[in-house]
């Protein structure tokens, strides 16, 4: 496994397992047992994937040291507020069965995110968060953020596969120095990426498949990414991409895929903004 180094300087792996979309109890769980005796190391949940207690029951039969692991989960927009973020990391814990998180992540810059963030800030320093982030920061929302907050958040998950490059808003993360972290790498499997043909060309160059095309392009990007699979042989397959390096010139043709957008959410879009402040995760 390779790592990248966050600005307080802790090492997180460049490649994790996400567990969006995984909510049955026993299926999570053997999906990130799995995933743990493929070798992967970081999991990635939230509040919202109604799935910690899953990861956590998993974690704690893995065999795995807890500081072998990198452990991301997120606030979610119900708890958007100082008071809210204070409680949620609590729930989070008390359901991962665990006395500290390496990554909390702002899930949406929706609700009283600020006052989250100073809660997490807090929480930070007393080491009940080893690092803090944000997700779905867009440019303008991460630039009015980062020239805010007393500390810069280390990681902004956000949507990045070969279909929404997002060429941009990586430039604005490096400039305050925030480590990018792609969630949807293979775009949910959207756009046929899993038989595309540019990246199936490339693929057999390499004796890869388009899927580790894929993930390896964003790596070699700089470019945490959390592949999802419920089946261990793809969990392996997705870990397999450090031993080759796309061409500078298969980079560029894997450039030429961007749409440019987001064929997946809107954050742009009213309606979406009101389903997700609708969406409750507990009482
Ligand atoms: N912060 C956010 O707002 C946000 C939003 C979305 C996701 N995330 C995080 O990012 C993680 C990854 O994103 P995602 O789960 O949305 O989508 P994804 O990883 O882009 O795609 C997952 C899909 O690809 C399939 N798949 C995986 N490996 C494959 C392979 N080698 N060959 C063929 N099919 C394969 C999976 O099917 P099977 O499971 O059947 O193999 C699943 O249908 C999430 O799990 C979550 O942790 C965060």
């Amino acid at each position: 496994m390779e790592f990248t180094t966050l600005s307080n300087g802790v090492k997180m792996p460049l490649l994790g397992f996400g567990v969006f979309q995984v909510p049955e109890h026993d299926v999570c769980e053997k999906a990130v047992l799995d995933a743990i005796a493929s070798g992967y190391r970081l999991i990635d949940t939230a509040a919202a994937y109604m799935n910690e207690e899953a990861v956590g029951a998993a974690i704690a039969k893995c065999g795995v040291p807890r500081e072998e692991l990198f452990v991301t989960t997120k606030l979610w927009v119900q708890d958007a507020s100082y008071e809210g973020a204070k409680a949620a990391v609590e729930r989070s814990l008390k359901k991962l069965g665990m006395d500290y998180l390496d990554l909390y992540l702002i899930h949406q810059p929706m609700g009283d995110y600020y006052g989250a963030y100073r809660a997490m800030e807090e929480m930070y320093k007393e080491g009940k968060l080893k690092a803090i982030g944000v997700c779905n920061f867009y440019p303008h929302v991460l630039t009015d953020f980062c020239e805010t907050v007393e500390i810069k958040p280390m990681v902004n998950q956000v949507e990045l596969h070969p279909f929404f490059q997002q060429e941009n808003a990586l430039g604005i993360m490096k400039e305050y120095g925030v480590v990018p972290e792609a969630w949807g790498p293979f775009a949910e499997g959207n756009h046929g990426i899993f038989t595309h043909p540019v990246l199936a060309a490339i693929g057999e160059k390499y004796g890869k498949t388009p899927a580790q095309v894929a993930l390896r392009w964003n790596v070699q990007r700089g470019v945490v990414v959390i592949p999802k699979s419920v089946h261990k042989d793809r969990m392996e397959q997705n870990m397999d991409v450090f031993d080759f390096e796309i061409s500078d010139d298969d980079m560029k043709e894997i450039s030429k895929l961007d749409l440019g957008h987001s064929e997946i959410v809107d954050h742009s879009n009213p309606e979406f903004v009101k389903m997700l402040h609708g969406l409750k995760v507990h009482d």
